[in-house]
């Protein structure tokens, strides 16, 4: 009997998969899908301290071998939020990951106050990545990275995930920071920043020139951040995210060291793939032998799969 069940962060995850922040919206259009069949976890679209409007369009473009989007973290505001729909998130029947970013670590501080206390929370995770709004991500940099996870860890009791950017030449800076300052997890990570010019009017395709990439053009990036991370933090908890597309990256990114596995883009493209992707990997690890999902964790660290434990 293969179990993919496993506990992280406090929680029991029925299995490895989590639908990304963003595209699965609040997952409420969804619901019946997460009612047919369980899923590990829910991540909810970004809020903000206050409403955001987000970008002008385009707001979604394609590119080869995924999407660029400039969103700009569109949401009603954490109280609208609080008050008219986590209620009902928090009666999906999965593990919910509350994600919010904050420009300030008052902000966030005030933030994760409010929403870790709020019912339906389960963990939070502080997203200081998001390349489509005013000002530099933090998590292109260790400093600011430590300031807003510090402020936003010391206000609450419930597990913080730092979700980080893969825009940066060594990742392990940052997320030790983001660690020593009180984050239980790390996921990664967040779009690459990317471009698309309009070559019948010679200028870049989106109003805010730059956009976020992500699909299974940045399977390899996401691969090399959450790979290097694992090898740093051998304990620490990894929600591995970013061009998971069909079962081939999702076993890539277990074998790299996530725990869990995000999807993104893919829920886009079809809302279904989180579960089928479930499905598939059972099977799978039915085919090989492969009993207790943990054993292929971070087996690319250990000498491969003919090392790992196969019962
Ligand atoms: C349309 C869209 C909206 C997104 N919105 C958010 C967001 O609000 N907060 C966030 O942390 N990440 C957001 N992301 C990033 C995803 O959560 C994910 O980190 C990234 O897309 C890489 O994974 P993927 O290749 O599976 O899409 C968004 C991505 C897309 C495509």
């Amino acid at each position: 009997m293969v179990t993919l069940e496993l506990k992280r962060l406090g929680q029991t995850f029925a299995n490895p998969v989590v639908l990304a922040s963003g595209p699965a919206g609040f997952g409420l259009e969804l619901a019946s899908l997460f009612r047919w069949r369980p899923m590990g976890g829910l991540t909810t679209k970004t809020v903000t301290p206050t409403p955001r409007e987000g970008n002008p369009p385009p707001r979604l473009v394609d590119a080869p071998g995924g999407a660029l989007n400039s969103i700009g973290l569109v949401n009603p505001g954490m109280e609208a939020f609080v008050a008219g729909v986590l209620p009902s998130v928090a009666e999906l029947p999965t593990v919910r990951l509350i994600s919010f970013a904050a420009p300030h670590p008052e902000q966030a501080e005030a933030m994760a106050d409010t929403l870790g206390a709020a019912p339906g929370t389960d963990i939070l995770e502080l997203n200081l990545s998001c390349p489509n709004v005013e000002g530099r991500p933090p998590a292109w940099e260790a400093g600011t990275t430590a300031d807003m996870v510090r402020a936003a860890a010391a206000a609450t009791k419930t597990p913080l995930l730092a979700k980080l950017s893969p825009d940066v030449p060594d990742i392990v800076p940052v997320a030790a920071a983001a660690l020593e300052a009180g984050a239980a997890g790390l996921t990664l990570v967040n779009t690459v920043r990317a471009l698309r010019i309009q070559w019948d009017t010679g200028l870049p395709t989106l109003v805010r020139t730059w956009g976020g990439l992500s699909g299974a053009a940045i399977l390899p990036i996401a691969l090399a951040k959450v790979f290097q991370a694992r090898q740093a933090f051998p304990g620490v908890p990894i929600v591995g995210t970013g061009g998971v597309m069909d079962l081939g990256g999702l076993l890539e990114m277990v074998m790299a060291g996530a725990d869990l596995v995000g999807v993104g883009l893919g829920v886009m493209v079809d809302p279904v793939l989180p579960w089928r992707l479930v499905e598939s990997l059972e099977t799978w690890m039915t085919q090989r032998g492969f009993e207790r999902y943990e054993a292929l964790v971070g087996c690319a660290h250990r000498g491969g799969l003919h090392v790992s434990e196969q019962t």
